[in-house]
């Protein structure tokens, strides 16, 4: 499906519109880097997060490989992988992202035990994804998906959606503690936005995780 719809990667009103905005999101959580900080990005597509980033060596790993090659245009080291076997060594990452790519898996604990293994000790993990609740299913699939159009239709399978224990159990597992919350995108940018008085939808807090939601924990050490 990311190939197919691949020329819609870098479109702000495209079929990948929310990715836009959840980068833009995702990159408030994370720190200014260190001088020669590597930030490894899991699963980073056509690499939305780089113009966010500044400083940091931005590595980025995707099956795609036209989703690569528009990243590698973007300043990403783009190296062509499973998330759930890296071809990177341990310790190498001051921060990984994991930006709506669980959702995508079939074994939870494999990607987190690859985005754990990747940092070193103090390093920083930052992830979003989707919460495995019917409220979810509803949301993302329903209204998201089918109602709205903010992303292609059937880009998700409802049997992926994330754990939300189980993710924070296997990233504590691994010695990164995770806290979590929750997302969505302001109503009144989105209103703003479809009328075309916005370039862009912020993302805000919101009380429940339990449909997507943001999550951030340093590994001990
Ligand atoms: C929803 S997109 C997110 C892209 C990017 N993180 C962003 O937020 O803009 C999911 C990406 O994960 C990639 N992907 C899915 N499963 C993967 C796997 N097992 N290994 C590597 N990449 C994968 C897809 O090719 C796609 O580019």
């Amino acid at each position: 499906m990311y190939e197919r719809f691949a020329g819609q990667w870098w479109d702000p009103r495209g079929a990948f519109v929310m990715l836009h905005w959840l980068a833009a999101a995702r990159a408030e959580l994370i720190p200014p880097p260190r001088p020669g900080a590597v930030l490894v990005d899991l699963g980073c597509g056509a690499g939305l997060l780089a113009p966010h980033l500044r400083g940091y060596r931005h590595i980025g790993v995707d099956f795609s490989q036209e989703a690569l090659r528009q990243a590698r245009k973007h300043g990403v080291r783009a190296i062509r992988g499973d998330v759930l076997a890296v071809p990177l060594p341990d310790g190498c990452a001051d921060v990984v992202v994991a930006g709506e790519i669980l959702e995508h898996v079939h074994d939870l604990p494999a990607a987190v035990a690859q985005a754990c293994r990747l940092l070193r000790p103090g390093g920083l993990l930052v992830l979003d994804t989707l919460a495995d609740t019917a409220l979810c299913r509803l949301v993302a699939i329903g209204v998201v998906e089918r109602v709205l159009g903010l992303a292609p239709r059937g880009v998700h399978d409802p049997a992926l959606f994330v754990d939300r224990r189980a993710l924070v159990r296997e990233c504590a597992r691994h010695g990164v503690r995770m806290a979590l919350r929750g997302i969505r995108p302001s109503l009144a940018d989105l209103l703003a936005w479809s009328v075309r008085r916005r370039a862009s939808v912020r993302m805000v807090p919101t009380a429940t995780t339990a449909v997507l939601f943001q999550g951030a924990g340093r590994k001990e050490g």
